[in-house]
């Protein structure tokens, strides 16, 4: 066939196959036959050397010009797939800005958290510093300087986990006191501070024992202390948490650093004292222990106990959370179960 026979019928076939192409890769096939290092065009002009010289010169214009052709046409094709592509995206994917937003869900406080707030800002109130001590702690802190020496029996009554002979998980926060009490400039005025933190302690976790809980130590130290001081400070804490009308006791008990001890119960919160299972049929439930400072915790810290003295109190914070929202389960507070920690969120509010 003539060459430019053959160029005319490859002008029209081109034409057509890339009016044909629908989509991009479709167009691209289309490209590399026609115009790419191994197509129609190339050939043609790769088989230069068969045409009479005359002819070559007129034949090299054509091609180029069907190139060109070519391009702008696949150019086009291109830019209209595309176009018409978008436009569908933009068709399915449309946004409607009248939609309600989706809500994102805040978390609320942990309920011993708001607790712990709740005291704190109202021991703050009253004039203590809140101290912080380190929950890995040395015998020395939390045992030899409470009044607890190496082989004193009252040592099991805490079941402590021992890191080596001196080091261990804190099984109370009363260390803080006695770390405060080495410090404190009473030239300056008294000594009044809380001490919350965790606490941990050998036992196997069950509805009412966690190896790993809450407690807040405190303490109350200057020249004239007495014992109603202490009975009206866990009053108004009892009265404060439990509601004013909450009847509480003092009842007497034993710690190594406090001399006289109490433990102070409030009324049931279920039977109101009639006595039922929540309170074993007492009519009272347990809820902190408290004394008031052994002259041996004073003296250990360097402080004149002829001088000085006062009253120190612990408090389970898990255990006041337990009683004021009536949990019956103390793992509830570790296991992170969002359905739980939701119930507290109008607390907070
Ligand atoms: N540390 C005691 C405990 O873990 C609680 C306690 C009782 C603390 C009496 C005190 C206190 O400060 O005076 O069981």
């Amino acid at each position: 066939m003539d060459l430019f026979e053959k160029l005319k019928e490859l002008r029209q076939k081109g034409l057509d196959e890339i009016k044909k192409a629908t989509d991009e890769e479709h167009l691209n096939e289309v490209r590399v036959e026609l115009i790419g290092r191994k197509g129609e065009l190339t050939k043609i002009l790769h088989s230069m050397g068969d045409i009479a010289p005359e002819d070559r010169r007129e034949v090299g214009q054509k091609v180029n010009e069907l190139r060109d052709l070519f391009n702008k046409q696949l150019g086009e094709s291109k830019d209209k797939i595309v176009a018409a592509l978008i436009a569908q995206k933009m068709e399915e994917e449309r946004v409607d800005v009248t939609l309600p937003g989706r809500r994102q869900k805040l978390g609320s406080k942990h309920p011993i958290n708001i607790i712990l707030d709740d005291l704190e800002a109202y021991f703050i109130g009253m004039g203590y510093q809140v101290v912080q001590g380190p929950e890995i702690e040395t015998d020395h802190y939390v045992f030899e300087m409470m009044n607890l020496p190496k082989d004193h029996p009252a040592r099991d009554m805490q079941a402590t986990f021992y890191i080596d002979d001196e080091n261990l998980l804190r099984s109370q926060t009363s260390g803080d006191q006695a770390r405060v009490l080495e410090k404190h400039d009473f030239s300056k005025g008294p000594l009044k501070m809380v001490g919350p933190g965790k606490v941990y302690r050998r036992d196997d976790d069950d509805a009412t024992h966690s190896h790993q809980f809450m407690q807040m130590e405190g303490l109350v130290i200057d020249k004239h202390v007495t014992m109603s001081d202490l009975k009206g400070t866990l009053e108004m804490i009892a009265k404060h948490i439990f509601g004013q009308d909450r009847e509480t006791r003092l009842r007497p008990s034993y710690f190594p650093f406090t001399e006289p001890s109490v433990e102070m119960d409030v009324a049931c919160f279920n039977c109101g004292g009639k006595g039922c299972a929540i309170c074993k049929y007492t009519g009272w439930i347990e809820v902190l222990g408290a004394g008031m400072v052994h002259p041996n915790v004073l003296e250990n810290a360097g402080v004149d106990s002829t001088v000085y003295g006062g009253f120190a109190f612990g408090v389970g914070l898990d255990r006041f959370a337990i009683l004021k929202y009536g949990i019956d389960d103390i793992r509830d507070f570790y296991t992170n179960d969002i359905r739980f920690l939701d119930q507290f969120r109008k607390e907070e509010d």
